[in-house]
């Protein structure tokens, strides 16, 4: 099964993105050519995932030379650029690390930043065949032998990468080798990554897949109508600790308490080995009207506060098994990506 669908490329003068904001009703790409539009765009989820944001940072520093080129400005205006787009989100440690790869190279030139961001786009796509790859080979060791009936939350898929997908690439493989029923994508409020991205990806790649409410998701699970939950992660502290989108922290506790598998599917780049545990991960606060109103239109009362936190960290025992291009680490036993860096 192949996957079509192109996030982030280079357009020769600026960075070609698909809107993820106006999908599924329509598929709209726009070409950011300065820094303030990168930015607004990462904010705004234009661009968004992990590993997506990964590229769109490295892409982000030849966009910010182009501009200083354009525009005048000394290396310290450009630099400056550059640390906003570094900046611009903060849970996924993907972003950075996309800018720190491509910055070292600023002094040969944009044609060099532009060739190493594009080797980020091209290994997250080789990464993500081999997490499928992987992941499915891990499930299907453990999961009863027949089709699999499989929870994901948010959208970890091609439209959160460069392609194919962490956590859907597992899914797609698995639907390659005939071993999936159906998908329960969680419709991941507020801001609805599961019912509007990962539904349109699974649609389009003819796999079953029912969009839950994000409520639902522990209900379903403890009813025994799961065989095992995958996703992705925007940060993954030493110990195994896993920043992902707000709500995987209950799919994760009723995993545990159903006895179900819960897995991790996240390129190496999303470990962060500074970080001894997840209490370091920064969480990201978005703004609360995206919980105060719907479509925007305000739906709680004026005089109501709100608390919008993006992301949760699930702990690492809850993690059964965190899959990347590497192989397969058993978390809660044990074999956290510290230990394994070191080894
Ligand atoms: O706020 P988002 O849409 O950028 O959040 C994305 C997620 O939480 C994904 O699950 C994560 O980045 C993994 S993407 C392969």
């Amino acid at each position: 099964m192949t996957d079509d669908v192109r996030t982030v490329e280079w357009a020769g003068d600026g960075l070609r993105l698909l809107d993820q904001t106006v999908l599924p009703g329509r598929v709209e790409h726009v070409v950011v050519r300065d820094v303030e539009a990168l930015v607004d765009a990462i904010r705004r989820l234009v661009v968004r995932g992990a590993p997506a944001l990964g590229v769109a940072g490295a892409f982000g520093v030849a966009v910010a030379m182009l501009q200083a080129e354009r525009e005048g400005w000394d290396a310290a205006a450009r630099d400056a650029a550059i640390a906003r787009v570094r900046e611009a989100r903060p849970t996924a440690v993907n972003l950075a690390a996309g800018v720190d790869r491509a910055v070292p190279l600023v002094p040969k030139g944009v044609d060099a930043v532009v060739a190493e961001a594009q080797a980020v786009l091209d290994e997250d796509v080789r990464n993500n065949r081999a997490i499928g790859a992987f992941g499915a080979d891990w499930i299907t060791a453990r999961a009863p032998d027949r089709p699999l009936r499989i929870l994901t939350h948010c959208n970890a898929g091609a439209l959160a990468t460069a392609g194919w997908g962490t956590a859907l690439g597992v899914v797609r493989e698995l639907h390659d080798r005939g071993r999936v029923e159906k998908v329960y994508a969680d419709e991941t409020r507020p801001l609805l990554q599961g019912s509007r991205l990962t539904a349109w990806e699974l649609v389009r790649a003819g796999i079953t897949c029912l969009v839950q409410a994000d409520g639902a998701a522990p209900s379903t699970i403890l009813r025994g109508l799961v065989d095992v939950a995958v996703i992705g992660a925007d940060r993954i502290a030493a110990n195994g600790d896993t920043a992902n989108k707000i709500g995987s922290v209950g799919v994760a506790l009723a995993c545990a308490a159903a006895g179900v598998p819960f897995v991790v599917a996240a390129p190496w780049s999303t470990v962060d080995l500074s970080l001894a545990s997840g209490d370091g991960i920064p969480i990201e606060e978005r703004d609360p009207g995206e919980v105060l109103a719907w479509n925007g239109v305000r739906t709680a009362p004026d005089a109501a506060g709100a608390f919008n936190p993006a992301f949760d960290v699930t702990p690492a025992r809850l993690v059964s098994a965190l899959v990347t291009e590497t192989g397969v680490l058993e978390v809660a036993d044990g074999e956290t990506p510290g230990r394994a860096a070191r080894t």
